[in-house]
């Protein structure tokens, strides 16, 4: 949830800053600002709405300067509005600050500042910290943090700049992101690497109450109580282009499109295809601690949720062993009590999702060995996990993941695949035969793709659907679920996923004369109890389209259109069936005009609970 840049070099700022927010912009768009120093204020530019906005406002009122802060914001505390945006500053103008997080005591302290005077303007949590920093500030700046550090509760990442020191930019997080890098031309922060992918691939994760300071000609670093620490970096070598939109038209579909090189990519990490065999690092642990491992409880948010559901699949079908798929924000608050033999496998595309970060310490603090399945190194998860399983998706910039669900399947089953493989639940010959599968998963997919027009025209008979269903058994009822939540948060149509045979037990009375139902059948030995779900909707007015796993006659007859994959494999057809449901989901956004990178009220990033 929203974007920090900052910039101090010999370069003019405001376009950096501009940049920064473009990337960004997937993790809010609710208004936009800067705050650049133009060697003799602090100027100050924000405006409600998306960033194009406050461009307008930059073309009409340009500020030019060596040193800034920039954000754009997805609104927590206080409505969208101008005098909400960031940056804010205290009342005695010493300073200008941005803020990412949620500062959870803010009434306690605001209240405490209005006894001593303090005038707020705005609604926000942040201007509590800004009014805060510059009650205590005296002319030290790390001092001054450190102090209002010891006061704030919460999540926050903040880029302040000083007036009585101008050129740099003081940064400090806990529970939210920041990267630093040094460039050839300054300094940078950025809420997100491929902000700063342009300047500079070498990048400093700030740790939890860390102090970054910011200036032309370099970067220090403090710990909370302001002594200086050193900090190594990371080499980041995605591709700058990954983060760019390029020819296509939304960040969605270039994603999409991605798809057969992120699966290769993938798999190429954990597979060696010649033999073919999995490497070791699949499911990084002995034969002895598999054996003692008795459980595994997956945890995520949303489509990491979803395909730890298909995870829970793989690991009950390959390595027999009892798995709970579990939702991060339910499982924090459950009162759960770890058991012996236990494994947390925590799954996120950004790694700093609030409520999985805090799963995961939950396990840690009581000894229980976590393994993450993530996209970006360096983030909070990846950090923290014992072991981490990397998804090689690239950066995904489209606030609906596409690429990263499929890396994310893609990996829980080579590790499923993997564990049944050390344990001796599955054949070294299942394996084998397996493995040999995914080689032609590049190719089927990317005639799915090739093939998109059938699924945009459905999509143009179907946009102005009320309603969607998505049915199926077993496997396919997971992929359903993220089927469902891929078109209601681009397309703002209402869809849900139902276990095929739930039907009968209340959903059914839902149907009316024209509602669209889609079945999927990816599990050949399942197809017919799903058809017959779909012939009793059928029969009740429903328009029904079934998504196949090859050719399957007896489908047809019950459906008004099939979709059909090319017959593969039951385990592996999930890593092609998502595609055209991710299409489907885009093409009924972009009929219905929908912002389909930036659907409303979303960020891609939820860092806050
Ligand atoms: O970064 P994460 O994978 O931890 O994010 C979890 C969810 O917020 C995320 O998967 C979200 O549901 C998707 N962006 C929706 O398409």
């Amino acid at each position: 949830m929203c974007g920090i840049v900052g910039y101090t070099g010999i370069n003019n700022a405001t376009p950096i800053l501009l940049e920064g927010l473009d990337t960004l912009a997937y993790r809010g768009y609710d208004s936009a600002g800067i705050a650049v120093w133009d060697g003799e204020n602090i100027v100050m530019k924000k405006e409600k709405g998306q960033l194009s906005n406050l461009k307008a406002i930059l073309e009409r009122e340009p500020v030019t300067g060596c040193c800034g802060i920039g954000h754009t914001r997805w609104a927590t505390h206080g409505e969208p509005s101008y005098i909400n945006s960031h940056p804010h500053g205290d009342a005695k103008k010493q300073l200008v600050l941005v803020h990412n997080g949620i500062i959870e005591n803010y009434v306690r302290i605001k209240s405490m500042l209005m006894d001593r005077g303090c005038v707020f303007v705005s609604d926000t949590d942040t201007e509590v910290v800004a009014q805060l920093l510059g009650d205590v500030y005296n002319g030290d700046p790390i001092k001054a943090i450190v102090e209002a550090m010891k006061l704030i509760e919460g999540s926050f990442a903040l880029a302040i700049l000083f007036r009585d020191d101008p050129h740099r930019i003081y940064c400090v997080c806990k529970d939210s992101p920041m990267v630093v890098g040094f460039g050839r031309d300054g300094a940078h922060i950025a809420s997100d690497i491929p902000a700063m992918l342009s300047y500079t691939r070498d990048v400093t994760f700030m740790g939890d109450k860390q102090i970054a300071v910011l200036s032309p000609d370099g970067i220090a670093f403090y710990n909370e109580f302001g002594t200086p620490i050193d900090k190594g970096c990371s080499h980041i070598d995605w591709d700058l282009d990954a983060a760019k939109k390029g020819s296509y038209e939304h960040f969605m579909m270039k994603e999409i499109c991605e798809e057969p090189v992120a699966f290769r990519k993938t798999a190429e990490q954990y597979v060696s295809f010649r033999e073919p065999r999995l490497k070791a690092d699949c499911f990084p642990w002995d034969a002895d601690n598999c054996a003692e491992l008795k459980r595994i409880r997956i945890i995520g948010c949303g489509t990491a949720y979803h395909a730890g559901l298909l995870g829970k699949k793989y690991f009950t079908e390959l390595a027999k062993i009892p798995v709970e798929a579990e939702i991060a924000s339910e499982f924090r608050y459950s009162g759960y009590t770890f058991e012996e033999g236990e494994a947390l496998l925590l799954v996120s595309q950004s790694g700093e999702t609030a409520d999985t970060i805090a799963a995961l310490r939950m396990a840690k603090q009581a000894g229980v060995r976590t393994i993450a399945v993530c996209n970006v190194i360096g983030s909070t998860i990846a950090r923290e996990a014992d072991e981490v399983l990397f998804t090689y998706a690239g950066p995904e910039i489209a606030v609906a993941a596409t690429k990263s669900y499929l890396t994310q399947i893609t990996v829980l089953f080579l590790a499923a695949l993997r564990l049944g493989e050390i344990r001796g639940t599955i054949s070294g010959e299942r394996v084998k035969a397996l493995l040999s599968e995914l080689t032609s998963i590049p190719e089927h997919m990317q005639k799915l793709i090739d093939d998109r027009e059938a699924i945009q025209y459905f999509a143009s008979r179907e946009f102005s659907a009320k309603h969607v269903f998505f049915i199926g058994r077993g496997i396919d009822n997971a992929l359903s679920m993220e089927a469902a939540l891929k078109l209601k948060e681009v397309s703002y149509i209402h869809s849900d996923a139902y276990a095929a045979g739930e039907l009968k037990h209340g959903t059914i009375a839902l149907i009316e004369e024209g509602t669209l139902v889609v079945g999927l059948i990816t599990q050949r030995h399942l197809a017919s109890k799903t058809a017959s779900n779909l012939e009793e909707v059928r029969v009740r007015g429903a328009t029904v389209l079934a998504l196949t796993n090859g050719s399957m006659p007896d489908i047809a007859g019950h459906c008004n259109k099939v979709w059909e994959l090319d017959e593969m494999n039951e385990l592996t057809a999930p890593f092609c069936a998502i595609i055209p449901m991710q299409l489907f989901a885009y093409y009924m956004a972009v009929q219905k005009g929908c912002n389909v990178d930036k659907p409303r009220n979303l960020a891609k990033s939820v860092t806050v609970e």
